[in-house]
């Protein structure tokens, strides 16, 4: 399967998962190509205060990995502009994650997940499964490769 994982990183820790998931899906066949949405305008990045000036195409892929870090207790403003600009995806396979610091779900995580799933389902995809990463010390660590093991098993 040719499977696209599309994540914004502002300080490298989702690009490091979605390095790790690249991995793992091609040690089980597929390929995964890695691509990263990109912004004009100040970092962090505010709602309505950039542009997006790469918006990788969903088109050339069988599925789709989505990946961003959490903002301010909530879906990062960037993968929600991206996400909410994305054309139909028309049963498209598609699997969500986001990385956090705070080691609790509610700090964030589930808020985010839960608008990531929405945004994928109103575009018509199949949402496969979601993970959120916590990605603060060793033991976060350890839990990074479980939840990044669980994204792969879903392709
Ligand atoms: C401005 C800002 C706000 C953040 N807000 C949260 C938050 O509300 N909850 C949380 O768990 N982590 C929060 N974080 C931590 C990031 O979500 C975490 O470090 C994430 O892994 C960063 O991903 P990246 O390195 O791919 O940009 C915040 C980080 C920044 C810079």
């Amino acid at each position: 399967m040719n499977i696209g994982i599309i994540i914004y990183s502002q300080t490298g820790n989702t690009r490091e998962a979605a390095g790790q998931l690249q991995e793992k899906l091609a040690a089980k066949g597929h390929r995964a190509d890695i691509e990263e949405i990109e912004i004009k305008g100040k970092v962090p990045a505010q709602p309505g205060q950039f542009e997006l000036s790469s918006s990788p195409d969903p088109g050339k892929y069988d599925a789709l990995v989505f990946g961003s870090p959490v903002q301010a207790f909530n879906l990062h403003p960037v993968m929600k502009a991206y996400l909410d600009q994305l054309p139909p995806l028309e049963d498209r396979a598609v699997a969500c994650f986001i990385t956090k610091r705070l080691p609790i779900v509610w700090t964030g995580g589930t808020q985010a997940i839960g608008k990531m799933k929405t945004a994928c389902h109103s575009k018509g995809a199949v949402v496969k499964g979601a993970e959120i990463i916590f990605w603060s010390g060793r033991e976060s660590r350890e839990k990074a490769v479980e939840a990044v093991e669980n994204l792969a098993a879903l392709f």
